[in-house]
């Protein structure tokens, strides 16, 4: 009995090693700073299209027309941009809105507050919420 026991606490501990970590498991986004926490795309789906002639003019360089990650300009970056349409599934409004604005630390990706008005950047989130 006690070796069977044995047996299932060893097979437990070896799925649970198994699932735990894996590369499946879904990157986990970094936390969004209290200032933009929360926030909502006060803008609807219709904002898409300016977003989408904004994303053309601004991002397109280094995220690819289809935010794929695959711009011309992404290429000899270290990080290369991510694909944006994997990364729209899981983050927020408010993750896109902060990056957007602020800008990622330690990569190509600058702030792009005083550059884009309040209202461009959430139409540019409105068209990241189209892109597959
Ligand atoms: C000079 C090239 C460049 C331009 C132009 C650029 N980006 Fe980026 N972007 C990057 C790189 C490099 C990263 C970091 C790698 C990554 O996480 O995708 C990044 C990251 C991001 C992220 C965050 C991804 C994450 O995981 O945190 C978002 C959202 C984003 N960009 C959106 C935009 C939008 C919207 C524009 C236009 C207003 C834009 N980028 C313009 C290169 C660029």
């Amino acid at each position: 009995m006690k070796k069977v026991l044995f047996a299932v606490l060893v097979l437990s501990a070896l799925v649970l090693a198994a699932c735990g970590g894996g590369s499946n498991a879904v990157a986990t986004l970094a936390p969004v700073p209290a200032d933009y926490a929360g926030k909502t795309n006060p803008l609807g789906a219709d904002a898409a299209a300016a977003g989408a002639e904004v994303f053309k003019t601004n991002c397109e360089s280094c995220h690819g027309p289809l935010g794929k990650g695959d711009g011309p300009a992404g290429a000899a970056l270290d990080p290369t941009p991510k694909d944006l349409s994997v990364l729209q599934v899981s983050a927020g409004d408010d993750f896109l809105y902060w990056r957007i604005n602020t800008g990622k630390e330690g990569t190509g990706m600058v702030a792009w507050k005083g550059t884009l008005t309040d209202e461009q950047i959430w139409q540019v989130v409105s068209f990241i919420r189209t892109l597959k």
